[in-house]
């Protein structure tokens, strides 16, 4: 049940479900203030009590008459600039006398049930009204004539609250807005760790946890997507927290271009978390309205895995949506780390088929396919010029002889970008950002396409539908794979420069949704160099993004780790590709390549038609394990139980909804000799019912398996097992 009060009396707002409350309170000169957010107090009194509203030396007032509270001593619920709260602030706005002055107050409410779409952007949504409740408060800042709407949703299923924020200018005059955040929160106390998901291209979203400090401190991208380097994705946790106990509040943004969370742990003892797109660089010319990207709340008491389960419900049924959402993903071959750009049709349907007769369901074909590309200087932009040294069928004809192999077809493209050596290129140069009189600076070799100017936009649907009309193409892998600089649009007045990098991720995301509504039922898969567009906001349009380009098992088993802190499994592809690796050189064993993609949306990135026979059985065994299990890894209940970061093992599992299932991985990175038999404790099963284990002749009820523990045998382990030996456990209700 999700339920929205506003208790006149007491001017006090109150969301709940059944587990978690938040309140806000109306103080008498219209100001906005939060004053509980956490485990749920059913009907809460009046929580004034809360409120600071002591004199305290150097503190301002926000009226000369109304002493009784100082604008940085109370917790707003989202904070204009200069009046007196010197903390970050989560809004501003340029008016034409120079002024970044705003004071906005309380105007209006109302609830509702269910959840409003946001226009042209991702956001969670309902299937039903009943879901969850939404509160829209309206602020006035009466100076200028402007609203700020500030719309909260809670659902009953998830203990989940998101936010957004709506400027609307009633006034003649275009303002310019250079900070719109979505999200801000100020919490009373800040006895908390800060934990984020930061990486580079290779190793993608590592977990970093530590105490707060007095200051500001947070992550951010300014690259022009959410990158690499940090995952749009804080927590702010108590430092007794761990995967299974604790308190934590988890915040994410349903995004994709430049944002920015912070943290400022302030001297008085409270903090503010701040989420939204990045100012940096953003200038909105604000004539009628602007609306700011959803960003997600999600509480947990009970640790941080609790925390994860919350957002992989959310995110994967809440956010994805559309025809692939809960299928079960197809086990694919790609053919990227197998060929390159160099490969011919023979070759390829090769490939093909002997996927086809070890089980493989789809067969994707990676970059190089279209417009002379033999190298990666050539052909990006040319989406109707095939290959037809390659290819001579070209790709309907490929897609046709896949067909006759039985086995699905997809195909890569790298939408937003465009090589100097294309014919899109020489006919239109000004599709490209660059800025006037600069240089343009190339990232492989490649321009980055002006989404902010729908035309572009349209060029490249054309192309990319004429395509998926006449092949045969059930996936589409799309790439990006530089970042953007020199962010300037051609087509827009010099007042909405700064508007370049937001409209960029619209044209993104409106390419998305053209596609998908003319061909719904093609499964995308998003990419960005491997995992750096792993994002929230992605995940409405393409169900699953390829995680990282490193395929190394050990180095999969940190990067998975750190991605499943909020991203469900089926979201995140995972393949088994050769060794050495192509990026570390590791020889990890071919098992254990398995058991480790296995827990995502599966597939192969080698050629399989060179593997030794011995190979080819493992891989058919695996694929045929994979199918039976496979909603058990792809939809399971998520539980991580030994960290890949701090100890020399990864485990993970995964637990069906009735907990009748499980399967286990156990992945030792460094074999150690002489070690006494080990114990995994499982999570998440039914303690009275008696279970089978996969590789034991024994019988186990829930309970031993959770308390106890799976027995890791030593003697398995210590004596001439290599490096990175792994083990997979299924579990079965007897
Ligand atoms: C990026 C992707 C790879 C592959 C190449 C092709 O690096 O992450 O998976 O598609 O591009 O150029």
């Amino acid at each position: 049940m999700t339920d929205i009060q506003f208790n006149s009396s007491n001017q006090q707002f109150h969301l709940c479900n059944d587990n978690i409350s938040y309140v806000m309170k109306l103080l008498p000169d219209g100001e906005l203030v939060q004053v509980y957010v956490g485990e749920k107090i059913p009907n809460p009194k009046d929580l004034s009590y809360t409120i600071s509203t002591q004199n305290r030396p150097l503190s301002l007032f926000s009226e000369e008459n109304n002493n009784n509270y100082a604008m940085q001593l109370i917790r707003r619920e989202y904070p204009d600039y200069g009046n007196g709260d010197f903390r970050i602030h989560a809004l501003e706005i340029m008016q034409e006398n120079g002024s970044h002055i705003t004071c906005f107050k309380y105007k209006s409410h109302e609830i509702f049930s269910g959840k409003k779409t946001l226009p042209s952007l991702p956001a969670t949504y309902v299937e039903d009204d009943l879901e969850a409740t939404t509160l829209e408060i309206t602020l006035h800042d009466p100076e200028i004539d402007v609203d700020c709407v500030l719309s909260y949703s809670i659902f009953q299923d998830f203990d989940a609250i998101t936010r957004n924020t709506k400027f609307v200018n009633h006034s003649n005059t275009p303002y310019h807005l250079t900070k719109a955040m979505s999200f801000n929160l100020d919490l009373p106390d800040q006895d908390y760790h800060m934990i984020t998901l930061a990486g580079v291209w290779a190793r993608e979203r590592e977990i970093v946890r530590t105490p707060l400090r007095h200051g500001i401190q947070g992550i951010y991208s300014n690259r022009g997507h959410s990158s690499s380097e940090h995952n749009p994705f804080l927590a702010l946790v108590r430092p007794n927290t761990d995967e299974f106990q604790g308190e934590c509040f988890g915040f994410t943004l349903v995004y994709s271009g430049n944002h920015l969370a912070e943290v400022e742990a302030d001297t008085q003892g409270m903090c503010r978390v701040s989420v939204g797109i990045h100012p940096q660089g953003f200038d909105w010319k604000l004539t009628d309205s602007f609306q700011t990207p959803e960003a997600i709340l999600v509480y947990s008491k009970d640790g941080l895995n609790k925390m994860s389960q919350t957002f992989h419900n959310l995110l994967g049924k809440r956010l994805c949506r559309g025809y692939w959402r809960d299928k079960p993903r197809p086990i694919l071959l790609n053919n990227w780390e197998a060929t390159g750009m160099n490969f011919s049709e023979t070759q390829i349907l090769d490939m093909a088929k002997e996927g086809k007769e070890l089980g493989v369901e789809l067969f994707v074909l990676d970059d190089g396919w279209f417009g002379g590309r033999d190298h990666d200087k050539r052909g990006l932009g040319d989406w109707f010029v095939t290959d037809e040294k390659k290819l001579p069928s070209g790709i309907a004809g490929l897609s046709q002889k896949m067909k006759e192999i039985g086995i699905d077809f997809g195909l890569w493209f790298e939408p937003e970008m465009v090589n100097e050596d294309s014919q899109l290129f020489r006919e239109h140069p000004d599709y490209v950002l660059c800025t006037p009189n600069r240089e343009k600076s190339l990232g492989r070799n490649q321009y980055v396409l002006d989404f902010s100017n729908p035309e572009v936009v349209d060029c490249i649907y054309n192309m990319m539908a004429k395509l998926l009309k006449e092949a045969d193409i059930s996936y589409v892998k799309w790439d990006m794979n530089r970042y953007i600089t020199q962010c300037y649009s051609e087509k827009l007045p010099k007042d909405q420069q700064g508007e370049v990098f937001h409209r960029y991720i619209l044209g993104v995301y409106a390419l998305y949704q053209k596609l998908i509504d003319q061909f719904p039922k093609v499964l995308f898969e998003s990419c960005a160099s491997g995992g750096s567009r792993f994002d929230a906001g992605m995940l409405f349009y393409a169900p699953q993004t390829w995680a990282s380009d490193d395929t190394d098992a050990i180095e999969r088993t940190k990067i998975q780790y750190g991605t499943s802190m909020l991203y469900p499994t089926s979201s995140i592809g995972a393949h088994v590709s050769v060794v050495p690796n192509h990026h570390n050189h590791r020889v990890t064993p071919f098992l254990t390549r398995n058991h480790v993609a296995m827990f995502g949306a599966f597939g192969y990135e080698l050629d399989l038609s060179v593997l030794c026979s011995e190979e080819k059985k493992v891989v058919a065994e695996q694929i045929s394990y994979y199918k039976m299990y496979r909603s058990v890894f792809q939809y399971g209940k998520f539980y991580r139980l030994a960290n890949p970061f701090s100890e020399n093992v990864c485990s993970w599992m995964s637990v069906t909804e009735d907990k009748s299932e499980a399967m286990v991985l156990y992945c030792q990175i460094l074999a150690v000799p002489n070690v006494m038999t080990k114990f995994l404790k499982c999570k998440g099963l039914n303690a009275n019912q008696l279970y089978s284990v996969e590789g034991f002749t024994e019988t186990f009820t829930g309970n031993e398996l959770m308390n106890i523990g799976i027995p890791i045998y030593s003697d398995m382990w210590a004596q001439s097992l290599p490096d990175f030996t792994s083990k997979l456990f299924h579990i079965q209700s007897l």
